[in-house]
């Protein structure tokens, strides 16, 4: 299975990975549940699930929509106080669901390209917490 395919199941399959993966997140990190206070977590989980889209298209095609994308999603996440030293335990935490929820289809290989996605998402993100994602946005 190649990351391609991967995502290409993520979208058709009824069940969300994304449920799956806030589950073992808060079961890691009770703390940052305080984080998603008044948060609609089923809606959370399928935006979520389309943002892994994005972050598979900015990796597989480099689109400038997917990095204004990412860009502004970081600015959101910039102006939610999130730190950016969560992204890593955020990475290793969606690693760890797509195992689960691919079971023996996932490798070695599979694990280094959704690495090297998100590593490529995250870094766009944190850019996004200084700047703001499209010209016409910015305040004068
Ligand atoms: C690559 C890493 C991440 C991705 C792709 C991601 C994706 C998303 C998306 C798509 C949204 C919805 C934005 C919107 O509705 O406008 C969101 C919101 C949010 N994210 Fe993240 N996120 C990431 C990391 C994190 C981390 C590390 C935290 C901290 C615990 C976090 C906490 C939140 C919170 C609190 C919201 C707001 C939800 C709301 O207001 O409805 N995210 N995230």
């Amino acid at each position: 299975m190649t990351i391609a395919e991967s995502i290409h199941r993520i979208l058709s399959q009824d069940d969300l990975v994304t449920d799956l993966f806030y589950l073992t997140y808060f079961e890691r990190y009770p703390d940052l549940s305080v984080q998603f206070d008044g948060v609609d977590m089923e809606q959370q989980a399928v935006v979520l699930r389309m943002s892994l889209t994005v972050i598979h298209q900015y990796y597989e095609h480099g689109y400038p929509a997917a990095e204004q994308f990412l860009l502004v999603l970081g600015h959101k996440h910039h102006l939610r106080n999130i730190p950016k030293d969560l992204y890593a335990d955020w990475r290793d935490c969606m690693l760890d669901t797509l195992e689960r929820y691919f079971e023996h289809e996932w490798h070695a290989k599979l694990e280094e390209e959704w690495t090297a996605a998100i590593n490529k998402a995250t870094d766009v993100m944190c850019r996004g917490y200084e700047e703001f994602a499209l010209t016409g946005s910015k305040k004068t």
